[in-house]
């Protein structure tokens, strides 16, 4: 839900209040407003880095001006530590930048650049601010949270030649940082040989500090020309100084008082093709380059959390969320960096046809990938990821920056949401209605309308008369409200929230150090400041069950509009002159606000009444790294249309490769009427998103999978089961990217790094581990798609077990009925068939586990199972099971992957799962030689007197036409945190069968 634009509340006085003051600076608008958004030219660092790229390209003679001094270089316990030298005037000033280069034990390496001045605060600030000197150095403090032990193996190379350093770290010394001094640059080998280039093409720019020139203000008067010409002249460089000292954009002057101070860099990827990441953009997951010409942008790719209104598809500019971490793939390695600055970024990227090394065709790519990196302040800090695999990129950006938090079992469940549901008894009544129609659903969402004029923490008493009542109704079948409640609180009186806000000096301030007023849903309005670790705990005390009355247990919360968006503030957020607790100017921490907001309402949920301690659920719109371990996030607000439902792919996998993997689209689009065949066809794909809600405009029609009759309520419906009936599988992923910082759902490359012609693809995904490969229809009228399949590995339908092989495209059928899903064979897939109206009331449900047997005739899989509420499983409470199908012997058995963590938590949890056990097995491409057998053999493990064995009939359905055969054993009855075994061979069943049990 978001942006005022089209907004019509429902109070007159409001829809007045707001049009009164904004109407006149925005008009409704059918697609972007680009001019409401910078471009590159329109932001001055942006222009000034591009054009000095730009120079340095064309020019022949020119050397780039940063050099290491060697004597300042000293190397120890894994960090190397020196001075680069700008030079600034030929033979003159220098401007000291010190540099650290430090080398984890991941094989991560972390180089950081500073600015002496500005760190001794040896400089002088315009226009009496009261902002930090230093360039922001906490990025890493809101960022980091492990992944930081250094390599005490790491050593300087003694053969470096005259004018370089060399350090070769890495587990086994695979991995070497060859430094040259002068021009200062880097490049990161593994094994010899040269995966990233830092300052390869000489765009290295660190912004030294400088004293602005006030004569020339004086002078100003006489005319813009001439100032022009005299700061030249003053300045000797050459450089434009026009963007420097003062910036203005749509109404709205930023006054710059520290001066220019960006920092840029070049980063190249030889040999990579590809490079992925640096969400969030509507693009595609092989990201473009930037520079015009064919299939391109002519606009680098942009890092600033905007509340983008009606964003536009196939295109660099900046959406909410941020995440700089890029990784680039090629046949045989995936490498990767991470920019670690919060301000305004952007980043060109071209690729460069690489005819240096015929030699080392076939092992690398022909094309270069080279990048240009540019933040407006902050420091130069990059983490530089040698891999080699994607696996290794995620679990080592996962070690820095924190894995997935492990959500509670509902919020991967489906999620309802409207702006907005009117009143508790609507509510109520669409709560009723999911279940008179059948239609599971887990979580039912309140837009803004709920509070009491917009104020956050109550509740409208005119329609919201009695919450308790009817989270109590939710409750009866497990089910939670998530109402919103957002970081702008509104400046009125006799509303305690802001009376406390004020006193407590808690709020975000303006440039002259007093709190910043600025205008959203309240009007006008106040924001949090949770940089602030008073603001932090004030936060958590509002959300007490006796503070935010009417709220419940089953009450979890979603966080809006926080990047921050501000409707009168320049692009839609605030000043970057205004000021973060500590000093910092909002410049340096714009990309990490939002994170410091949903963080701190994580926090509030986990502390809501002593001795509840419950995984809160907290869902935001803006984000930076980290924000995964506290957050979902959705990808904004989309449109009811073909174009977007096809973007959302892409966007989602994106998300998790980058470390951010819960996260999902509003199913149907939010503005706009999607018809019923969209709305079907969103919901087919909508089940493949980690983070699974639908959401619709106040504007637009009701559209509850109820509503579109048939036989579309009865397809989504089908749809919204088969969420439900694989929210085994989907919770087994959530825990894997939870410990291993592996997506959820999983692009073609990831799944299969060695298959060149397969990197490119997003329009079809992998769900976690379990083979199961997804092709959403995104196309209107589609009756097939076409799916591409990378090994030659059996892959068989996984409604009727048509089989496909062979690597390449195939057409799969997709009726609109039909949802395209393949099983890769080798697999096994765990699911619980027995449809409900909740995932709560599917906890103690049984099994089914689809064994799909792969080319050699094994299977293997997981699963991960825990009390989907609380903290126990930290302490060992879960069951983790690995079931392997092994085609030599042919056995089928269940083994623990628990290991030591028998706790007394984990006794007691194993306790309430004691009845729950595995009621059906399908064995998918069952062999021929099972076409006159009988029986299978059960083995239980257990206590002497509890061990169990015995014999159950195998169903066998023979292969007809491209159908594949299988083989059904109901009911086992073995019990799913057990040990057990199923024996399918001739000989040992045989023999079981005669000599024991009967
Ligand atoms: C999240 O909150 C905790 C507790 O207040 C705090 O220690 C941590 O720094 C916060 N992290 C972020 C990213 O805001």
């Amino acid at each position: 839900m978001s942006s005022l634009r089209q907004k019509s509340a429902p109070r007159w006085t409001a829809v007045f209040l707001l049009c009164a003051v904004l109407c006149c600076l925005f008009v409704p608008a059918v697609t972007v407003k680009h001019e409401n958004f910078k471009k590159c030219d329109q932001s001055g660092f942006c222009k000034r880095n591009r054009q000095f790229a730009d120079d340095v390209s064309a020019s022949s003679s020119w050397t780039a001006p940063y050099a290491l001094d060697p004597t300042s270089i000293t190397f120890e316990k894994g960090q190397l530590n020196g001075v680069v030298l700008k030079i600034l005037k030929e033979g003159e000033e220098k401007a000291r930048l010190p540099l650290t280069v430090t080398f984890l034990d991941s094989g991560v390496a972390r180089v950081t650049l500073d600015e002496e001045k500005r760190a001794k605060g040896e400089i002088d600030l315009r226009h009496d601010s009261k902002a930090r000197k230093e360039r922001y150095n906490e990025a890493g403090k809101w960022a980091l949270v492990g992944g930081l032990k250094v390599f005490e193996g790491a050593a300087l190379n003694a053969e470096a030649e005259q004018g370089y350093t060399k350090v070769v770290y890495g587990k086994g010394g695979k991995h070497q940082a060859v430094i040259r001094h002068a021009p200062f640059g880097i490049e990161f080998q593994r094994d010899g040989e040269t995966q990233v280039k830092f300052n390869e093409r000489g765009f290295l720019n660190v912004e030294h500090w400088r004293a602005k020139v006030e004569k020339v203000e004086e002078e100003k008067k006489e005319g813009e020309e001439e100032k022009v010409e005299d700061e030249k002249k003053e300045d000797a460089t050459g450089e434009d100084e026009s963007t420097w000292w003062e910036e203005s954009f749509g109404g709205n002057t930023d006054s710059k008082p520290r001066g220019p101070e960006a920092v840029a860099l070049d980063i190249s990827f030889p040999g990579y093709e590809h490079v992925f990441g640096i969400p969030e953009h509507a693009t595609r997951l092989s990201l473009k380059t930037t520079k015009g010409g064919d299939n391109a942008y002519d606009e680098p790719y942009r890092l600033y959390n905007a509340d983008v209104f009606e964003y536009e598809m196939d295109s660099p500019m900046t959406l909410y969320g941020a995440i700089p971490f890029m990784q680039a793939h090629r046949k045989g390695s995936t490498v990767g960096v991470f920019w670690l600055n919060a301000a305004e970024t952007w980043i060109d990227i071209t690729k460069k046809k690489n005819t240096a090394n015929p030699l080392a065709l076939g092992v690398k790519g022909h094309t270069d990938t080279q990048t240009h990196w540019m933040s407006e302040s902050g420091l130069l800090d990059i983490f530089v990821f040698l891999g080699p695999t994607p696996q290794d990129l995620t679990r080592q950006y996962g070690e820095l920056t924190g894995f997935t938090a492990m959500p509670q079992s509902f919020a991967i469940a489906y999620h309802q949401c409207r702006w907005n549901y009117v009143t508790d008894d609507d509510v109520k009544d669409v709560d009723r209605r999911f279940d008179k129609f059948n239609i599971p659903y887990d979580v039912i969402w309140l837009d803004i309308e709920y509070t009491q004029e917009k104020k956050y923490f109550t509740w409208d008493p005119l329609t919201f008369v009695n919450p308790e009542t009817m989270q109590k109704q939710l409750a009866k079948r497990d089910r939670k409200l998530v109402p919103i409640i957002d970081p702008h609180i509104k400046n009125t009186d006799n509303y305690p929230v802001i009376d406390e806000l004020k006193k407590k000096d808690l709020a975000v301030k303006n440039k002259d150090g007093n709190q910043y007023e600025g205008w959203c849903w309240p009007g006008s309005s106040m924001w949090v400041d949770c940089f602030n670790p008073a603001a932090i705990d004030w936060w958590k005390g509002l959300f007490k069950y006796d503070k935010f009355k009417g709220s419940a247990p089953n009450t979890f919360i979603w966080n809006d509009m926080n990047e921050p968006s501000v409707f009168n503030g320049p692009e839609t957020t605030m000043p970057k002159d205004n000021l973060h607790h500590g000093n910092w100017e909002h410049r340096d921490v714009h990309n990490i606000n939002g994170m410091t907001f949903h963080n701190a309402t994580y926090q509030a949920l986990t502390e809501r009444k002593k001795g509840e301690l419950r995984r809160p659920f907290v869902l935001t719109r803006a984000f930076y790294s980290g924000s995964q371990r506290s957050a979902a996030m959705w990808t904004g607000d989309n449109q009811a249309e073909w174009a977007h439902l096809e973007a959302s792919l892409p966007m989602v996998l994106n998300q998790g490769i980058s470390g951010f993997p819960f996260s999902g689209a509003d199913v149907g689009g939010f503005f706009g009427n999607p018809s019923k065949e969209l709305l079907t066809r969103w919901y087919q794909a909508g089940i493949y998103y980690p983070f699974f809600r639908g959401h619709a405009h106040i504007d637009t029609r009701r559209r509850e999978p109820y509503i579109p009759g048939s036989p579309y309520t009865e397809i989504i419906t089908q749809a919204l089961r088969l969420r439900y009936q694989l929210l085994p599988a989907w919770y087994t992923a959530f825990h894997e990217a939870s410990t291993t910082g592996a997506p959820i759902i999983r692009p073609n490359f990831y799944i299969h790094p060695e298959d060149d012609n397969g990197f490119a693809i997003d329009d079809q995904l992998y769900i976690g581990s379990t083979g199961l490969l997804a092709k959403p229809v995104t196309k209107e009228g589609a009756d097939s798609v076409s799916v591409y399949i990378a090994d030659d590995q059996p892959y068989y339908d996984y409604f009727d077990y048509t089989s496909y092989r062979g690597a390449g495209h195939h057409t799969v059928p997709a009726p609109l009925e039909k949802i395209p899903l393949l099983m890769q064979g080798g697999h096994i897939i765990p699911r619980r068939d027995r449809p409900r109206r909740s995932s709560g009331l599917m906890k103690f449900d049984p099994f089914t586990l689809v064994v799909v047997l792969d080319k050699a005739g094994d299977a293997e899989g997981t699963l991960y199972l825990d009390d989907g509420e609380t903290f126990d499983y930290q302490q060992g409470a879960f069951i983790h099971r690995q079931f392997s199908f092994d085609g030599a012997r042919q056995v089928l058995s269940s083994a623990n992957l628990d290991i030591g963590h028998r706790t007394v938590k984990c006794e007691k949890y194993l306790k309430t799962m004691e009845k729950v056990r595995v009621e059906k097995i399908i064995i998918v491409g069952a062999p021929k030689a099972w076409k006159n057998k009988e029986e299978v053999v059960v083995l239980e493990e257990g206590q002497k007197e509890t061990r169990r064995k015995k014999s159950l009939p195998l169903e066998y359905h023979a292969a007809e036409g491209k159908k594949a055969a299988w083989a059904v054993v109901r009911d086992p009855g073995v019990w799913i945190g057990r040990g057990w075994r199923i024996d399918f061979g001739d000989k040992v069943a045989g023999h079981e069968h005669h000599g024991h049990e009967h």
